[in-house]
């Protein structure tokens, strides 16, 4: 962290002893400043408190801005619409490691690269069959990404800059193919092993919809929106996966560890189990007439149901990634000729939400999950897997923002403290005197 951007400073005074400090203030290249508190504790004996961070900036980082307020996404400066529109995923993962667009040489070099990691170690198969079949993908995720850790020993000397390298570029090229390998044992299928002149998102379709028996190919459409996908999903800056798998290597923890840590976390539903969530709920309502009901119960305090896929803790607006995917999913339920009841009730439901006051005050808009789930099920994939595509998106992400705070060489172990709420020191009863 850069100490000399310090220009302004704030003063806090304890009323009750009238003693006053003073604090930095921190300016990013944009965003909100931040006050820097690292001091706080040994000035003046207090914590801040912040319990779920809605104020707390807890790294600095220059992979990816949000501003939440006006809907804006970018990576390295550059639009999520703008990579969208003319980049692919593979560049994305290259600008989010190394913080740079690659030159054209630099490009098919990464791409050889990941091309050459894509198989898994044969053993790993072995690890899906001591999966229930049943079993949700997410926790066949957190399992086998875990489980690299106990593959991989040429890749996890953290401390090396080019073990660093090697291990995000065998994340990078390996997702699809566990991902894929998740599915098929859900299904009963042959694992179906990558095939490397097809691109990213190719060969992941190809692995996960194709059979050993015959030729798989699909339409570029399709292919175009899952890379479409993956980018959009690739980074987020600090919500709540990345920030564990900070956390986790903050402690010098195997890298594949702390990836499997962030899964473990994403699966949850406020979080990228949403997509499935939003599907559950569409099929759940099932028809416009019972949209008003649903809003009905999404208002109701006492009632746990949230319209899915809505609201976000940073956008305060249109979050950018669902503007992109609105027109993706027209173009996808075009090109597989379906007439998509679920879509014509996501966007009764998104017009409908969006002219009622609760949400508008609220500023609750459609977020990244809400459109994504119906482009995924046109595609073909069970909503089971929604997530878990998320998830092999996200990777990068998440290995990136791991890389960028290994390589930080202010970096310590993470370790936040509380507001103490339980007893004082109390004598032990032995347990025939208690009552
Ligand atoms: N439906 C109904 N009310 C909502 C919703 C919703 N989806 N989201 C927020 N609210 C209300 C909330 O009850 C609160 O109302 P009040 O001020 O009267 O108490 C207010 O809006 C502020 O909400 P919050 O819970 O303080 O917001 P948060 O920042 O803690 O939560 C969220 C953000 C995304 C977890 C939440 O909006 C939510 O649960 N949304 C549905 C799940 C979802 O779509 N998650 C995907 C997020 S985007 C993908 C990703 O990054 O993982």
């Amino acid at each position: 962290m850069n100490d000399s951007n310090t220009k302004e400073t704030v003063s806090i005074t304890i009323n009750s002893t009238g003693e006053t400090i003073e604090l930095p203030i921190l300016d990013g290249t944009q965003g909100p400043q931040v006050i820097d508190v690292r001091q706080l504790y040994s000035k003046t004996g207090m914590f801040t408190y912040d319990p779920s961070y809605t104020s707390t900036a807890s790294c600095d980082s220059s992979m990816t801005y949000i501003d939440g307020e006006e809907g804006i996404l970018r990576h390295a400066g550059y639009t999520i619409e703008e990579l969208t529109e003319k980049s692919s995923f593979l560049e994305v993962c290259y600008l989010l490691l190394h913080g740079e667009l690659p030159n054209l040489s630099e490009m098919q070099d990464f791409e050889r690269t990941i091309t050459n990691h894509t198989m898994v170690h044969d053993q790993l198969q072995f690890l899906y069959r001591g999966f229930r079949r049943d079993a949700h993908p997410m926790a066949v995720m957190i399992g086998v990404v875990g489980a690299m850790s106990a593959f991989y020993h040429d890749s996890t000397d953290i401390s090396n800059p080019q073990q660093r390298l090697i291990a995000s570029h065998r994340l990078i090229a390996k997702m699809p193919t566990m991902a894929a390998m998740a599915y098929k044992y859900s299904i009963g299928q042959p694992f179906v092993y990558p095939r490397n002149e097809l691109s990213y998102a190719e060969n992941f379709l190809h692995m996960t919809f194709g059979v050993p028996a015959e030729e798989y190919s699909c339409s570029p459409v399709i292919s175009r929106a899952l890379d479409r996908i993956f980018i959009l999903h690739a980074d987020h800056e600090q919500n709540a996966s990345t920030s564990t798998v900070r956390l986790a290597g903050s402690s010098g923890a195997n890298p594949f560890a702390c990836i499997a840590a962030g899964i473990a976390t994403l699966w949850g539903p406020a979080h990228g189990g949403a997509n499935e969530a939003v599907l559950e709920m569409l099929s759940e309502i099932g028809s416009k007439e019972r949209i008003p009901e649903f809003l009905e119960k999404a208002k109701n305090k006492d009632d746990p149901f949230r319209l899915m896929g809505f609201g976000h803790r940073v956008y305060k607006n249109y979050d950018p990634r669902a503007g992109v995917l609105k027109p993706a999913a027209y173009e996808v339920l075009e090109e597989v000729g379906i007439q998509n009841p679920l879509m014509e009730l996501a966007l009764e439901l998104e017009r409908l939400a969006l002219e009622d006051d609760y949400f508008v005050e609220r500023k609750l808009f459609p977020n990244v999950d809400f459109y994504s789930g119906i482009i995924l099920s046109a595609i073909g994939f069970p909503t089971s897997m929604f997530t878990v595509l998320f998830t092999l998106a996200r990777a990068v992400g998440w290995i990136a923002q791991w890389k960028e705070m290994i390589e930080d060489p202010g970096q310590r172990i993470g370790r936040p403290r509380q507001l103490y709420l339980g007893h004082a020191e109390r004598k032990f009863v032995p347990i025939d005197e208690r009552n």
